[in-house]
């Protein structure tokens, strides 16, 4: 039996779009055995009841895409999925079911993808590489593709980093958080992002918070994904006015996420406050980021 453990992450970091992610410390994981025949998938934790079990299930598809890559026809395959990343929340569910299981695939299949072919596996399936580079290879990854490839450079977190992050009870679909996306920008707005995730990368290269803030500016997304989540200016202003280095938009959201080194209960406090005055019920976790990421467990 193969055990795979990702972690889940956050794309975009503000200014970053669709090619910068971070893995943090909080799990899914993927058993998956070869067995007679048939398939079997169980599904345990977080959004049980609305994952398929059946040959749509997305883990399952990723497995198809390894064993069809390397050859390998198993006789049939019994899949356990134990999930504590809050489904279609921003935190990449979606890329750690994809990364389970390619990994879990090509271990079962003989290890015959090294990270890179398994990394651009991951990026045809899910569509961009912010979520799926870091939870496959952990820490902070940028991520660029050309055609068919995809070059990255993996950075390690910076020391006392950690993200608070308020996980509203609704989930949002990826596809609907693109669908409100402008086809196109101005310029000067491209140019304010270039800066923007230019110093950002530089800020957490070199571990100098004091300038995230201006960093984690955005002007691609987050400003037309407002509408998307009531509550979202105000709570960014109370979890800064709180002690919070930068305040993004996690992934597609709906989870607002706060980088900080210290005052974290408070900004954890002002955040859940702040959208339950909007009606909105949240979880609150407090997560480090994590430098390593898929492991065979
Ligand atoms: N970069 C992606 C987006 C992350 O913001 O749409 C979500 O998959």
């Amino acid at each position: 039996m193969v055990c795979i453990k990702v972690p889940a992450t956050t794309a975009n970091l503000g200014p970053g779009f669709d090619c910068l992610g971070m893995a943090l410390k909080l799990y899914n994981t993927v058993e998956m055995e070869e067995i007679g025949n048939g398939l079997c998938i169980e599904v345990e934790g977080d959004g049980k009841s609305g994952i398929p079990t059946d040959e749509e299930n997305i883990v399952y598809k990723a497995v198809l895409k390894v064993f069809k890559a390397v050859g390998y026809v198993p006789k049939g395959l019994k899949i356990k999925l134990k999930n504590d990343i809050p489904l279609c929340r921003g935190l990449g569910s979606s890329a750690a079911a994809i990364v389970g299981g390619i990994v879990a695939a090509n271990v079962l299949s003989g290890k015959k993808l090294d990270k890179y072919e398994m990394l651009k596996l991951a990026n045809q399936m899910e569509g961009h590489p912010d979520n799926v580079a870091p939870a496959l290879l952990g820490g902070i990854i940028i991520s660029t593709v050309m055609k068919d490839d995809i070059e990255y450079v993996k950075i390690k977190p910076p020391a006392g980093l950690k993200a608070v992050v308020a996980v509203p009870d609704f989930q949002l679909s990826t596809k609907l958080a693109r669908e409100v996306l402008p086809k196109g920008v101005p310029f000067e707005d491209a140019v304010f992002n270039v800066s923007r995730v230019s110093l950002l990368i530089a800020c957490l290269y070199s571990g100098d918070l004091s300038k995230i803030k201006f960093a984690v500016e955005d002007r691609l997304h987050q400003n037309y994904r407002i509408k998307l989540v009531p509550g979202m200016e105000e709570v960014f202003r109370e979890a800064y006015n709180a002690g919070a280095r930068g305040v993004v938009l996690s992934g597609a959201g709906p989870t607002l996420l706060a980088l900080a080194d210290d005052n974290f209960d408070a900004i954890a406090d002002a955040m859940c406050k702040t959208f339950k005055k909007y009606g909105i019920k949240t979880s609150i976790m407090q997560l480090e980021p994590s430098d390593g990421g898929a492991i065979i467990v």
